[in-house]
């Protein structure tokens, strides 16, 4: 079908009635809005999505490059971009993500000769120009050398394209007839089967193909329609390698084809134009689906059934502006590459997961269904956290679509991507995830009974491939009380590596069961997930020492392998850190004990016990010693998940002024407003909402109800809870935006003085005024031992609900 112009969309005009109230100016004339940039991370190992997306939108429409990091489609670097596709993912680690079906645009073909054009993904690629690159939520603009400018907006399941051509193409003997061509292909090269059926009469294309997940197993199959407007058809066809046809408008790859490989051998489908009526400019509509060629077009005739560019572009900015109308800052005149690092990073924290609901093959129970937990060992620390307080009903559907996952495939995922099981890396963390949320009040429509059996089974049966879920080792988990090195698993395969941050990791799955056990009634259950959260002190060798080119570092005790004969192995502290084998431990064979860090950074990992770990390393002086060398050695990167916590460790000593250092440590030097902003992969927004949390105050300890408190990095932070209309405000007294003030001397809540240096989530559904004095030294405040927040202490002896109810921590 040809698409008309200018009829505006109703969806836009409505929509904008909402936009008038979407956040006044500051004083600096700008609105949270103005201040988001989506190409930060989009260098230096970042990987971020920058192109035009709706919250948790499954359309992501964006630039891809050819090499280059584009993991996330497109990067900040000289690569040359081959197309333009409808899918991403954001901050992803391993290879590149989705990408299927790119389009590409050519002004004309030389000489008129449809063969004159080019195809391979090489031959066509152009280079950008690069002042050229716009980004802002919602919208993406690039013009290539090639002199072709692509726009780009998005509703949730439909990407639209905006392509401006001129008047004279770049190559020689082209007068401007534009040539479109899509390729069954992905970012990676994956595709094994494809089909693509071509309309002469008006230029659709619409097609299938099957694929393969960029960190998981198995395949899976997505579809598009891609529709144009603009101009009036000249011809239409198949192409396979450099030839194209108008003879055939089909085209089919079967499994064994010889067209197997997308890069030896890419196909697709062409369409060209007459020059084009108004301005040089032409329309691309492509929706997307992984039901069905129907229904991606069904999508894209629902969401854009009329094509106004503009007005969709508003439609997506408004969309975002709605998230961001929540928080209300009073920056107090603080550097904007603070603001810039703030709002882009809650921008971030909401491109996925991404709603798939109605787009899911293989069930249907009436339940929301949202992919891309790209990963769950990386989202449970701050991602979702964030989103309970930003956008509590969005978290309420992830639950319950976590929750309808596992029903259908059996265990909780701790990864997923494309319909397809993604990688464990450590614990059964979607366990975490579920008591966070119970804690906090995500409440509606939850079957809870469903989410403890859930947990319960992450902590009791083991699959037969742990790699993909669950976790392994469980029978040594149960009798030994640890992950041996060298365990014996007659039960499930698995990389048996990470023996040591497994072991912590379970522990803390296992601490975060008790608190829902003892929640719903459970009181045994709750005596016995207790128990074995203590787990992590069975690798605990108090004879370890840790040396550094030589010298005595002065702390003794760290975890260390563990064989199931009881025997202590060994592996340095420093191993796998910035100081010694930095990449040595990922998942691969050989990867080593500890994943993505050194045992120095596990052996931190207690969250749910920091009292006990305080007491096991030798009390609060020398917890504090050992806490300032991590920070101070270099041995800490902080871009990786699980170094988050350790900048508010010093809390549960007594010394919060000293965790409001190491936030400042850190903010801006690593996480900034340039495209090179972020210190590692953002994984779906975690470094984003990590950012955004800690600049905001309150940082939480996620699986529990603790929220640390530390003075934002603004003058005051207001929220307004979704779910309850409340606001909670957190504001400084004596802000100093050169942060020399950053210890609290005294708070206040609600006008009466607070004491404790942690913070419960009933602040934000209650709301209030949280009021911090602040001055230039550390204060008595927030020190003593009743001030800090909780922890089980002593539990080895804990055998009975009634000890559980003796030293339960609320
Ligand atoms: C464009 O910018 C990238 C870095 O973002 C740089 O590597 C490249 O050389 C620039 N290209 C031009 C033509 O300026
Ligand atoms: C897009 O999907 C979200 C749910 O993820 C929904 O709230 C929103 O209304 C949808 N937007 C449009 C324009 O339909
Ligand atoms: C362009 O057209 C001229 C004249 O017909 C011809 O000599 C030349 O070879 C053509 N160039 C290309 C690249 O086709
Ligand atoms: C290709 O089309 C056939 C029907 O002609 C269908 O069975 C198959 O699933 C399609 N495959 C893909 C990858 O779209
Ligand atoms: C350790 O030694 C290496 C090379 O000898 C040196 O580059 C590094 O800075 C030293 N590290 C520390 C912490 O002393
Ligand atoms: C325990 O097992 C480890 C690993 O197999 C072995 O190296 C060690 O010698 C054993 N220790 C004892 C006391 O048998
Ligand atoms: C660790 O690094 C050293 C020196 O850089 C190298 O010789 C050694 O092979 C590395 N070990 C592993 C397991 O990667
Ligand atoms: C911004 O952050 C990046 C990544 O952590 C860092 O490399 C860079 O030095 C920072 N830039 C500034 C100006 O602080
Ligand atoms: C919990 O959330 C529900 C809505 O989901 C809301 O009605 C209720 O007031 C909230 N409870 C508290 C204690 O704020
Ligand atoms: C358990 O241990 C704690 C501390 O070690 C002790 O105070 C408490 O009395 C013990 N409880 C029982 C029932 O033995």
């Amino acid at each position: 079908m040809r698409l008309s112009t200018g009829t505006k969309l109703l969806v836009s005009s409505c929509l904008a009635v909402v936009a008038s109230t979407q956040g006044q100016p500051d004083a600096r004339g700008k609105t949270p809005f103005d201040y988001v940039n989506p190409l930060i991370g989009t260098t230096n190992g970042g990987h971020v999505f920058p192109g035009a997306t709706l919250p948790f939108g499954m359309a992501k429409a964006g630039a891809d490059t050819f090499g280059g990091e584009n993991q996330g489609g497109f990067s900040s670097d000289s690569s040359p971009i081959y197309g333009f596709s409808h899918m991403h993912d954001s901050g992803t680690g391993g290879s590149a993500s989705l990408g299927n079906f790119p389009i590409f645009a050519q002004a004309g073909c030389p000489n008129d000769d449809i063969n004159a054009c080019k195809y391979f993904k090489t031959a066509r690629m152009s280079p950008r120009i690069n002042e050229t690159v716009h980004a802002r939520p919602g919208y993406f603009d690039i013009t290539l050398q090639s002199g072709v400018r692509t726009e780009m907006t998005v509703t949730n399941h439909t990407a639209l394209y905006r392509f401006t051509f001129p008047e004279t193409p770049s190559t020689e003997n082209t007068t401007l007839s534009p040539h479109f061509l899509v390729e069954l292909t992905d970012l990676p090269d994956t595709r094994s089967e494809g089909n693509i059926t071509v309309y002469p009469d008006n230029g659709r294309i619409t097609g299938g193909g099957k694929f393969s997940p960029s960190f998981g197993v198995g395949t899976y199959q997505s579809y598009f329609c891609l529709d144009f407007d603009g101009a009036s058809i000249r011809d239409a066809g198949v192409w396979t390698n450099t030839r194209a046809s108008n003879q055939a408008q089909s085209l089919k790859i079967k499994p064994g084809d010889s067209r197997q490989s997308p890069s030896l051998n890419p196909a697709g489908g062409w369409a060209q134009f007459e020059k084009p009526a108004k301005g040089n400019q032409m329309l691309a509509r492509v929706g997307m689906s992984f039901v069905s060629e129907a229904q991606a077009c069904a999508n894209a005739e629902r969401e854009v059934p009329d094509v106004n560019f503009d007005g969709l572009v508003e439609a997506a900015e408004s969309a975002w502006k709605d998230k961001f109308s929540v928080i209300t800052l009073n920056d107090g005149g603080v550097s904007d590459v603070l603001l810039k690092a703030f709002w882009s990073g809650v921008y971030r924290s909401m491109i996925s997961p991404q709603d798939y609901t109605g787009e899911n093959p293989f069930w249907n129970d009436g339940e929301p269904y949202y992919d891309s937990y790209y990963c769950i060992w990386d989202s449970f620390r701050s991602i979702h956290p964030l989103l309970t307080i930003l956008d509590p009903h969005s978290q309420t559907l992830m639950i319950r679509s976590l929750l309808s996952i596992y029903k259908h495939e059996g265990f909780l995922p701790d990864c997923r991507m494309s319909l397809c099981k993604g990688n464990t890396q450590g614990g059964s963390n979607a366990d975490i995830v579920l008591v966070d949320a119970y804690l906090k009040n995500i409440t509606a429509g939850i079957d809870w009974a469903l989410a403890y059996e859930a947990v319960v089974h992450d902590a009791e049966v083991e699959p037969a491939d742990w790699n993909i879920e669950g976790r392994g080792g469980l029978a040594s988990w149960k009798t030994l009380g640890y992950i041996p090195t060298d365990n014996l698993d007659l039960d499930g395969v698995g990389l048996d590596t990470r023996s040591i941050s497994r072991t912590v990791e379970y522990a803390y799955n296992d601490f975060t069961i008790a608190t829902l056990a003892r929640a719903l009634g459970h009181a045994d259950d709750a005596a016995k997930y207790l128990a074995r959260s203590g787990n992590w002190k069975n690798m605990f060798n108090p004879a370890q020492t840790s040396f550094l080119n030589g010298t005595d570092t002065g702390f003794t005790g760290f975890l260390q392998p563990r064989f199931m004969n009881g025997t202590f192995g060994f592996q340095d502290p420093i191993y796998c850190s910035p100081l010694q084998n930095f990449t040595a431990c990922y998942l691969n064979p050989g990867g080593g004990e500890t994943y993505e860090g050194p045992v120095w950074l596990y052996t931190f990992f207690v969250p749910g016990d920091m009292s006990a770990l305080i007491d096991t390393l030798g009390g609060s002086d020398e917890f504090v010693k050992r806490l300032d060398w991590l920070h101070e050695s270099g041995i800490l990167y902080v871009g990786d998940e699980q170094a988050f916590l350790n900048l508010f460790l010093y809390h549960y000593v007594g010394r919060p002024g000293k965790s409001a250092e190491r936030a400042h440590q850190y903010i801006p030097s690593q996480f900034n407003d340039t495209v090179s902003g972020i210190p590692g992969n953002d994984d779906s927004g975690a470094m984003g909402s990590f950012e955004a949390l800690v600049m905001m105050g309150l940082y939480p300890n996620a699986g529990q109800d603790v929220y640390f408190i530390t003075p934002p990095f603004f003058e005051s932070v207001s929220i307004t809870n979704q779910q309850t209309g409340n606001t909670a405000t957190i504001r400084n007294i004596n802000f100093d935006p050169s942060y020399k003030n950053i210890y609290i001397q005294s708070a206040t809540l609600n006008g009466e003085p607070y004491t404790k240096n942690w913070i419960t989530h009933s602040f934000y559904l209650e709301g209030g005024v949280l009021e911090l004095t602040l001055g230039p030294q550390e204060s008595a405040w927030g020190t003593r031992p009743e001030d800090v927040p909780p922890s089980l202490g002593p539990f080895g002896n804990m055998t009975t609900s009634a000890d559980v109810d003796a030293r339960w921590m609320w």
